[in-house]
Formats: C-alpha cells, sequence, structure tokens
C-alpha cells in the first residue's frame, strides 16, 4: 500500500501549470482507464476493482478503498490543474506520485459522464458529484464505505469526429486489460479485481511478492521460466525477473517496464535487455521482461509526455549499462540443452519445438532430456482463471511457429564446447 501524498486539493500557480508537459492527455478510453486507476493507487488503496460494461467508452468504473475525497474537494477533483500531490515548481523535479498535473479527471470529464463518489477514511459521510461534458453538477449526499468510486460514461459523446475515429472497442478492451495487468504487476501487495459485463475475469488477492503475483497472473506458463534480476549499481537499483530466451517474442507488449513504479514505455531500456542477453536470443525477438528501476527522483523526469508513459534518465548512459549488466548476470546461468550422441563426438542441441535452452534448475534425467514436462513451452495449459485474459492479452502479436535457424554445439576432443551463435562461432 502506498502512502497518500497528502490529501487537501489545491490549485496550483500558474508558474508550476507553465511547466507541466501539456498536451491532449485522454487521446483513448484505456488512456482514462489508466488515469482513474494511478488515483486509486496514490490514495494509499490496499483493494482496487474495475468494472467495464460493454466497452471502455460505454462504461467503466475503478472503486477503491483509499483515502478518499472529502465533500469541500469533490468539485476542485474536476478542476484543471487541481491537485493534492505537489504544490511548488520544485515538486515536479522530483515526483513521487503517479499523479502530479490536477488535469486527468478534468479532461476525462470534459468529454465524458463522470461520477464520483467518495468517502474519507476519516469521516462518516460520503459525497458525490457528476459531471458531463466539463459542466460540473452540484454536490449530493451518498453512502458508501470509505474510499472512492469514479464511473466514467459515454467517453467521447460530446466529441464525434474522435469518437469516430477510435480504435475498435476491442483494441482498446484489450488495452484496458493490460493496464491492469500492468498494475496489478507493479502493486503485487493490493488486491486487484476487473470484471467484463460482470464476470469476474481477473481476481488478484494480495500477493506475498512480485514472484507470486507473476505466477498468479500467467500461471505454468511462466513457472520454470523466470530468471531473477537483482542488481544495484550507479544509485540504480533494478529488480523483477526476465525470461528464458523461449519465451521472447516479436513485439513489445510482452514486456512491462517500470521506472518507480510507473508503467512506461522506453526503447531505452528495452534495447538495454536485449543487449544484457547477448547472443542467447533468436532473431526478430524480444525478452520477455517484468523489470524495475528504482532511482531517485530527481534523477527522472516524467514530465515529459501528457500521457505520463514517458520518462527521460539524466543519465542515460548509465541507467543503460546498468540494466545491461543486471540483464546479463540474470542470464549467465543459462546452458545450452545437449542430447548426449551415441559416440559422445558430436552433441547437438535439443530442437523441440519449444527451443534451446533449459534453465540450469530444470531436472535433468542422464541422458541430458528432461524428466517430467517439457520446462516452458508456449503449449502448456495454465490452470489459472486469469489464463484466457493473459491468452487474450498476448493473441495478436505476430507470433509465429518456431521457425528458427538450427542452432548447433559440437564438442572436440572430449574437451571443448563450440557453439554457434548469430555472429559465428
Ligand atoms: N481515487 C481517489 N482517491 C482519493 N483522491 C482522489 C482520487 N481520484 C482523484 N483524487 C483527488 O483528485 C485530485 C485530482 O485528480 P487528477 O487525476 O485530476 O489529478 P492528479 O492525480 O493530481 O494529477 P494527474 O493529472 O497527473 O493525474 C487528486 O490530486 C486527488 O487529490
Ligand atoms: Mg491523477
Amino acid at each position: 500500500m502506498r502512502e497518500a501524498p497528502g490529501t487537501k486539493i489545491r490549485r496550483l500557480d500558474a508558474s508550476v501549470v507553465a511547466r507541466i508537459a501539456a498536451g491532449e492527455m485522454i487521446t483513448r478510453p484505456a488512456s482514462a482507464l489508466k488515469e482513474v486507476i494511478e488515483n486509486a493507487v496514490d490514495a494509499g488503496s490496499r483493494s482496487i476493482e474495475i468494472a467495464i460494461e460493454e466497452a471502455l467508452d460505454h462504461r467503466f468504473s475503478v472503486s477503491d478503498d483509499g483515502e478518499g475525497i472529502g465533500g469541500d474537494d469533490l468539485p476542485l477533483a474536476l478542476e484543471r490543474h487541481t491537485t493534492s500531490k505537489i504544490s511548488a515548481e520544485s515538486d515536479l523535479l522530483a515526483v513521487r506520485s503517479l499523479g502530479f498535473r490536477g488535469e486527468a479527471l478534468a479532461s476525462i470529464a470534459a468529454v465524458s459522464r463522470v461520477e464520483i463518489t467518495s468517502r474519507r477514511r476519516d469521516s462518516n459521510e460520503a459525497w458525490k458529484i457528476s459531471a458531463a461534458g466539463g459542466e460540473v453538477g452540484p454536490i449530493e449526499a451518498a453512502a458508501r464505505a470509505p474510499g472512492t468510486t469514479v464511473v466514467v460514461q459515454d467517453l467521447f459523446y460530446n466529441t464525434p469526429v474522435r469518437k469516430r475515429f477510435l480504435k475498435p472497442p476491442r483494441t482498446e478492451l484489450r488495452l484496458g486489460r493490460e493496464t491492469v495487468l500492468a498494475f496489478a504487476t507493479c502493486f503485487p501487495s493490493l488486491s486487484w479485481r476487473l470484471r467484463q459485463d460482470g464476470k469476474t475475469i481477473l481476481d488478484l488477492p494480495a500477493a506475498s511478492d512480485l514472484k507470486a503475483r507473476l505466477l498468479a497472473i500467467h500461471g505454468r506458463r511462466l513457472r520454470d521460466g523466470l530468471l531473477e534480476v537483482s542488481y544495484q549499481g550507479g544509485g540504480i537499483e533494478v529488480s523483477g525477473f526476465v525470461g528464458v530466451p523461449d519465451l521472447a517474442k516479436p513485439g513489445m507488449r510482452h514486456q512491462m517496464l517500470f521506472v518507480n513504479d510507473r508503467w512506461v514505455v522506453s526503447p531505452w531500456l528495452s534495447s538495454a535487455i536485449r543487449h544484457g542477453f547477448g547472443d542467447l536470443l533468436p532473431a526478430q525477438r524480444n525478452p520477455w521482461a517484468v523489470l524495475f528501476l528504482r532511482l531517485p527522483p530527481e534523477a527522472v523526469d516524467v514530465n515529459v509526455h501528457p500521457s505520463k508513459r514517458e520518462v527521460r534518465f539524466l543519465d542515460e548512459r548509465t541507467v543503460f549499462g546498468v540494466v545491461r549488466t543486471a540483464v546479463q548476470k540474470a542470464v549467465v546461468g543459462l546452458v545450452p540443452r545437449f542430447f548426449s550422441g551415441a559416440s559422445g563426438a558430436a552433441l547437438q542441441v535439443a530442437q523441440s519445438p519449444q527451443g534451446q535452452y533449459v534453465h540450469p534448475k530444470a531436472e535433468l534425467n542422464v541422458d541430458g532430456t528432461e524428466i517430467a514436462e517439457t520446462v516452458y513451452g508456449s503449449g502448456l495449459k495454465q490452470s489459472v482463471s486469469q489464463a484466457g485474459l493473459v491468452g487474450d492479452l498476448f493473441e495478436n502479436e505476430q507470433e509465429k511457429p518456431a521457425s528458427r535457424a538450427a542452432a548447433s554445439v559440437w564438442q572436440l576432443h572430449n574437451r571443448y564446447v563450440l557453439a554457434q551463435t548469430r555472429k559465428g562461432l
């Protein structure tokens, strides 16, 4: 649970507003969902429930058990440039919460019908406020346990042109689910539930740690394919997991990167991860990774893009080097999987469709084949209810059947092992 960063909502000075990355932040329904979830996390919630009806631009709600918003503050929450999270210009240089601009709810309310019901943890009263197309209604008494529920309906109803150019609802739903999974991955100590049209499709009670959360989400498909990353250098802490090379895929949607608990997109970090794998990766594929970077908030600028998903590092080279080293250290234990040849003269890498590497911990029997099951094959049936969701999440990636060139390993003089890599021997 995060500590809520103060609760009183204040109007930001013009000088602070001028320095905030301006622009359209609610460009699509999934970004509205992301903003509302961020607020629930910032409020120090322990449990967050998201419900989607039909499609994200039809109706979604996010309910939390966080700090809540006082009745007097409810209209301010819907006003632009009002926030409880920062106050001075200098705060922008070291943002510690997910939100900081005081813009998200106002932007959502400008293009939808929003209703917020909230009760502060220290109050017996709950209050409700509604807004449609930016018109904010009166505060009304309501009933609710401590926490906040934000309902967003009819997104872009008053901007028909924008609505017409939205991606199909299915794409948006998938991105919405991906967003929920990213937050659930980032905050394993919180409990998360996602319901779609009344059906629970994700139910994640608070987990003890990241690994437990990842296994709860992905099930057996990851069980033996995770390599722990844990490294510190240059004032940066890198933690999380990368997947064995067989979990690598084209595209980037299977990578989740977090910088100071912010879900980011960073080609720079992705490239550092890839470099960390060296020659172990099949061509055209990117490693599976869930990586967390922690560095002093002053060393990273989150105020780069209205979506808050881009970050800029003060010292990019150091970040690159540290992440690459962190990944290198995690994958260094991977060994090629051998079948011992009849004469022992030549060893051939196993060419199962599942791939060519085994985790050193995988059980091997005497002739080098695995005992129980293929360790991390993509064909494994997942046991958890989340399986369908995760499968759905990855369905659109251009997953091609393994069509890699056969790699080979030879043994010379019963002593040296020669392995073929992408760059040579
Ligand atoms: N679920 C919630 N629980 C408690 N307070 C909330 C919640 N959602 C919004 N608020 C309050 O409303 C304010 C405005 O929210 P809004 O998302 O518009 O701005 P922000 O989070 O401060 O910054 P950003 O625009 O970067 O998201 C917040 O600063 C917070 O005080
Ligand atoms: Mg916010």
